[in-house]
């Protein structure tokens, strides 16, 4: 059993991962300052509301709690709000790792699993991508991810640092509980999006998108489940120091905007209307993954990777009563 201090924890998929980790027998803190997360979400251990750019914060919290490890997972998470807010996501994502990094060196905690995105790499490979991948981040968002684990990586061989940084392709779904909700987190998302349009009806849903070079026009997204996503970062914990520094997690299935469509279609029995809007700055065509190395590093695999099963049990989750 080990007390994590999990940052961000009051976010969608720290939410998740706070769960798995109680669950396993470990006793999480989410450390957050709720500028996107929500209280509510927090339901498997003590929350400190706080800042990953306040440094002592951070180290009063690591000693106070006796944290053995960290998964820092707080950050600005929106492709196109990076595009027009960069410096912003520079301060948050970048500097406020180098803070969580300084914080673990002060207070002597020597073990970190970092979030990380599959939009690291070139949006112009083709086919699944694996760690190998050529990198070309092509947001600010992507280039900040890349950028922390650079100073991750530093930070650990000045420091004697496990680390391990997750690159996730696109969390969906919900806690197949029902405990915690997409929804209760974040609006932008596509499957919750989709899932209140179900819903409620009008204005028609907005496909951003729709002469990119795919099947259909649309975007194509490796959808992989949320508590999947949690469960490998509880695998991580026990073995962090002998696994590879980069591990993507991802379905391996790819589906478009389009296919996401109808399976909430299928899903609620319901249709919805949808309108075609321009594209939206710093989307890519398709990004898959190849989770190889997940599997044969952390034993890990999606158990709920067919997308009826992710929009399901985002559907059961919804609680939008309070919007
Ligand atoms: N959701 C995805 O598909 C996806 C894909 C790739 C990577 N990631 C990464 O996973 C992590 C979690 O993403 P998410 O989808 O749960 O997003 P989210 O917005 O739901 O969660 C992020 C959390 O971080 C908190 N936060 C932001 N800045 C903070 C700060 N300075 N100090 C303290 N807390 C702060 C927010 O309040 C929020 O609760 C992020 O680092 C994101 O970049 C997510």
């Amino acid at each position: 059993m080990a007390n994590v201090l999990v940052t961000g924890g009051a976010g969608f998929v720290g939410a998740h991962v706070c769960k798995a980790l109680a669950r396993a027998g470990h006793r999480p803190i989410a450390f957050d300052n709720l500028s996107r997360g929500q209280r509510t979400a927090v339901k498997s251990g003590p929350l400190e509301v706080s800042d990953v750019l306040d440094r002592a914060a951070l180290t009063d919290a690591l000693r106070r709690h006796k944290i053995e490890a960290v998964m820092h997972l707080a950050g600005l998470t929106v492709v196109h709000e990076s595009v027009a807010e960069p410096a912003r996501y520079y301060v948050n994502n970048v500097a406020g790792t180098i803070d969580v990094l300084a914080a673990m060196a002060d207070a002597q905690v020597k073990s970190i699993v970092l979030s990380s995105s599959c939009t690291v790499y070139d949006d112009q490979a083709s086919g699944a991508l694996n760690e190998a991948a050529s990198l070309a981040p092509a947001s600010p968002y992507a280039l900040s991810k890349l950028m922390i684990e650079g100073v991750t990586a530093d930070a650990a061989a000045a420091h004697g640092f496990s680390w391990l940084a997750l690159r996730y392709f696109n969390a969906a779904g919900a806690d197949p509980d029902g405990e915690l909700s997409e929804a209760d987190v974040l609006k932008v998302r596509l499957i919750p999006n989709l899932l209140r349009a179900a819903a409620r009806g009008g204005a028609p849903f907005r496909i951003q998108g729709d002469d990119y070079p795919t099947r259909d026009g649309t975007c194509i997204r490796d959808l992989v489940h949320v508590s999947d996503l949690a469960a490998a970062h509880v695998a991580a914990l026990d073995r962090i120091a002998s696994l590879p520094k980069v591990i993507n997690l991802g379905s391996g299935r790819g589906y478009s905007v389009r296919e996401t469509l109808d399976a909430v279609a299928r899903v609620t029995g319901k249709s919805i209307a949808t309108e075609v809007a321009p594209r939206r700055p710093g989307d890519v065509a398709v990004r898959i993954a190849d989770a190889t190395l997940a599997t044969t590093a952390l034993g890990w695999s999606p158990r709920r990777a067919s997308i009826d099963d992710i929009v399901a049990d985002a559907w059961a989750s919804r609680r939008w009563d309070n919007d």
